[in-house]
């Protein structure tokens, strides 16, 4: 596996494989790889001739205040991991490669509505940067498939009506959420969570799985949600928001069937996400 780390490499090297016929998948991350993101790139070798995974930890989507200097930046690591799991190239760039006139005059790229609420919500201004630094990564790698995970559920919706309105020919693909086996749902940001906090963590996917038998079984969604963040404070849990939306996020409504609970909540200073999706009864 190479590394790379400038833009003019990346695109003599991506236009050699296109001249051969190569399908192209792309896995973008953050890095600070674990068994979620492999998934990733095994998905993509599944779905393409040859794997581009970048690792790329993106100013635009974190907020004042939020973990950017503290993000794990693995890069060693990260490539072993990668290189074992078959990736055939890593684009691995400085921030002054992708932003080379600074943070501020940075052309950026918003999704609206999908963008608004729920971690849009708590974090103004997150998916414009995801929006763009992953818009400028399909342009470089032009890729036929890229792989996002589903433990991102909002992140996933953004991503798809970006490619859908910006007329990207490029396959999404969504890869299930990869969980711990207590059901922690793998995250780089569950290295920040002491022990006690690892161990109340998987109350968080066990609250949503509860949600889910309750909503299934024709509980009312008010009171069942309701309860779900009493659970979750009760736990050591400050929540962010639960929230019952319809699978592609929109409201629920009597005629809804495919649907997906959602939560972000912070355990001590780490803010951890998770989803479920269930069928709601007639
Ligand atoms: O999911 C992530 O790790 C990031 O949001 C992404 C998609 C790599 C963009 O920086």
């Amino acid at each position: 596996m190479r590394t790379l780390r400038e833009i003019s490499v990346l695109r003599d090297t991506l236009g050699e494989c296109r001249r051969r016929g190569r399908r192209i998948g792309l896995v973008p991350t953050m890095g600070n790889l674990h068994e979620g993101h492999l998934s990733l790139v095994e998905a993509a070798r599944r779905h393409a001739d040859v794997v581009v995974a970048t690792v790329f930890v993106n100013p635009l989507q974190f907020g004042a205040g939020e973990d950017l200097d503290a993000y794990p930046r693995t890069l060693a690591e990260d490539q072993a991991k990668l290189e074992a799991a078959g990736c055939d190239l890593l684009f691995a760039p400085a921030t002054r490669e992708l932003y080379p006139r600074g943070l501020e005059q940075q052309t950026r790229v918003c999704v609206p509505e999908v963008s608004e609420g729920l971690c849009g919500g708590s974090r103004p201004g997150h998916f414009d940067g995801v929006s763009t630094v992953v818009s400028i990564l399909f342009h470089l790698v032009q890729p036929d498939v890229a792989c996002f995970g589903e433990k991102d559920y909002q992140q996933l919706a953004v991503i798809r009506k970006l490619v859908a309105d910006l007329h990207f020919p490029i396959e999404i693909v969504g890869v299930p959420i990869v969980r711990a086996a207590d059901g922690l749902a793998l995250s780089s940001r569950n290295g920040y969570l002491d022990d006690n906090e690892r161990a109340t963590a998987p109350e968080l996917q066990r609250t949503l799985a509860a949600l889910r038998e309750a909503l299934q079984a024709g509980e009312p969604v008010e009171a069942t949600l309701d309860a779900g963040l009493a659970r979750l404070r009760q736990a050591g849990f400050v929540p962010d928001y639960l929230e019952l939306r319809a699978a592609d996020l929109g409201p629920v409504t009597a005629s809804t069937r495919e649907a997906v609970l959602l939560t972000a909540a912070r355990l001590g200073t780490t803010r951890l996400i998770d989803n479920l999706t269930l069928t709601l009864p007639r």
